[in-house]
């Protein structure tokens, strides 16, 4: 039986990642039935990368408390609005709401077309992973499905 990988590129690049840190894989072709690798869903990826590069500034769940805004209870949200947060006027000034078509642009992006955002060092270029946080964050209470357009 072959080696199955994961079809997201990226889940299969911290898939293969896993395997060539692993011992069996660097001594050679096991003889025997390769090592199974733990099952990893868009969710559960998305959560990984949520943990690495928001959960420093934004809290996801409701008992969390960060500096910048949290991210549950965000889509429909209108963009720099939460009460309690310090926002720049430029995010203010976007006038969008959050959905999964804005939230996708403004996780490409470093700078959303505007100077002055205050997030501009994040930026996420691949696809696959944006669409992994995407379906994480739809995961957090008070992002309804009914919300998220
Ligand atoms: C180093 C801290 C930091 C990190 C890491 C970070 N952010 Fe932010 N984020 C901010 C700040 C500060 C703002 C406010 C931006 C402004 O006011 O211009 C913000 C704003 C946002 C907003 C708009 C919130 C609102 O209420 O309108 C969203 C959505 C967001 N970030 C998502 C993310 C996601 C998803 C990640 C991870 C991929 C992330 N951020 C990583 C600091 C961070």
């Amino acid at each position: 039986m072959g080696l199955r990988f994961p079809k997201r590129p990226a889940v299969r690049m911290l898939a293969l990642s896993f395997l060539i840190s692993s011992p069996t894989f660097a001594a050679g072709p096991p003889l025997q039935e390769p090592p199974r690798l733990p099952p990893m869903s868009e969710v559960e990826f998305g959560r990984l990368l949520v943990t690495q590069r928001c959960a420093n500034c934004h809290a996801v769940a409701p008992d969390e408390d960060r500096y910048a805004a949290p991210l549950h209870g965000l889509f429909g949200r209108k963009a720099g609005s939460l009460d309690g947060y310090t926002y720049s006027r430029n995010i203010k000034n976007l006038g969008i709401a959050w959905s999964a078509s804005t939230l996708d642009n403004w996780l490409a992006q470093t700078t959303f077309d505007t100077p002055d955002i205050r997030m501009r060092h994040v930026g996420i270029p691949m696809q696959d992973q944006r669409e992994a946080i995407l379906a994480f964050l739809k995961t957090l209470p008070g992002n309804a499905p009914s919300d998220q357009e």
